[in-house]
C-alpha cells in the first residue's frame, strides 16, 4: 500500500506511522527525521534544513522532493511506503505524482489526521524524544515508564528545538497557509480519508486500519 500521512504539527503522524508501518510491513519515511538525522550527522543537508525548521518554516521543494524522489527509488520501497510530512506544498504534491508516475506506480490513500488547534500547542511543547531510538513519549498522554530516560532503550530524552511555543506558532500557520490546501487537492482526487486525531493513540491507529480495510473491499 502507497499512503501518505498528513496533519498539522502535532496531530501524531510520528506516533501512528510507527503503529502502522509495522502493522503494513511498509518502510516510515518522514522528511522530519531524514533532515533530523543529517543534521546529526553534520552534513550539508543538514545544515541548510536547520535554518529553515528552527524558524519553523519550510525547507525549499527542490531540496526536499530530491531526497523524497532518491528514497523511493530504493528497493524497500517497492512493495508501499508510508510518507510521514510529505508532501507539504502543493509543487511537491505534484512532484510527487510525477515521480510516481516514473515508477509506474500510483497512491493509494491519504490519511488526514484531524485535531483541534487548541490541543496541538499543549502536545507539542509536552513532547519529549528519545535520543537513541526516536521513540516519542508525552509528559502527560504518554509518559516513559523510566521517567527522564527511554523505557524502550534507556536512552536520553531530550525536547525538539522547534518545540517551543514561538516556533510552534510559526509551524501551524506554515500549515495553514501552504499545506491545508493539500486537503482539497486529495480530496479532488477522491483518496483522501480523514480521521479524528483526538482519540487515544491506540483507538485512532484502529480506526486508520478499519478505514483503509473497508476501502481496500
Ligand atoms: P516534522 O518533523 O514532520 O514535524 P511536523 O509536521 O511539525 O510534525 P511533528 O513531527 O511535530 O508532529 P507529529 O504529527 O509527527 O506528531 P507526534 O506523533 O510526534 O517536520 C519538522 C520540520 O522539518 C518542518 O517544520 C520543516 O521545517 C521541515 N520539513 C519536514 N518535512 C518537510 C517537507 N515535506 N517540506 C519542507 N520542509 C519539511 O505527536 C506529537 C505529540 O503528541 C507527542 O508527544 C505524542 O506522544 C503526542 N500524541 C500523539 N498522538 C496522541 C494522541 N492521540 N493523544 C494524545 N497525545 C498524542
Ligand atoms: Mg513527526
Ligand atoms: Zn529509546
Amino acid at each position: 500500500m502507497r499512503i501518505v500521512l498528513m496533519g498539522p504539527p502535532g496531530a501524531g503522524k510520528g506516533t501512528q506511522a510507527e503503529l502502522l508501518t509495522s502493522e503494513l510491513n511498509i518502510p516510515h519515511i518522514s522528511t522530519g527525521d531524514m533532515f533530523r538525522k543529517a543534521l546529526r550527522e553534520g552534513t550539508p543537508l543538514g545544515m541548510e534544513a536547520k535554518e529553515y525548521m528552527d524558524k519553523g518554516q519550510l525547507v525549499p521543494d527542490h531540496v526536499t522532493v530530491g531526497i523524497v524522489k532518491e528514497r523511493l527509488a530504493q528497493d524497500d520501497c517497492q512493495q508501499g511506503f508510508l510518507l510521514d510530512g510529505f508532501p507539504r506544498t502543493v509543487a511537491q504534491a505534484d512532484a510527487l505524482e510525477q515521480t510516481l508516475k516514473e515508477l509506474g506506480v500510483k497512491l493509494d490513500y491519504v490519511i488526514n489526521i484531524v485535531v483541534k488547534r487548541e490541543d496541538l500547542l499543549e502536545r507539542l511543547t509536552g513532547r519529549r524524544v528519545c535520543k537513541a531510538c526516536g521513540a516519542t513519549y508525552h509528559i502527560k498522554y504518554n509518559p516513559s515508564e523510566k521517567g527522564d530516560r527511554c523505557q524502550n532503550c534507556g536512552g536520553e530524552l531530550y525536547q525538539r528545538s522547534d518545540d517551543t511555543e514561538a516556533t510552534v506558532a510559526n509551524r501551524l500557520d506554515v500549515y495553514g497557509q501552504q499545506t491545508a490546501p493539500l486537503i482539497a487537492y486529495y480530496q479532488k482526487k477522491d483518496i483522501l480519508l480523514d480521521v479524528d486525531g483526538n482519540n487515544a493513540v491506540q483507538e485512532v491507529t484502529k480506526n486508520i486500519l478499519q478505514l483503509l480495510r473497508k476501502e481496500q473491499i
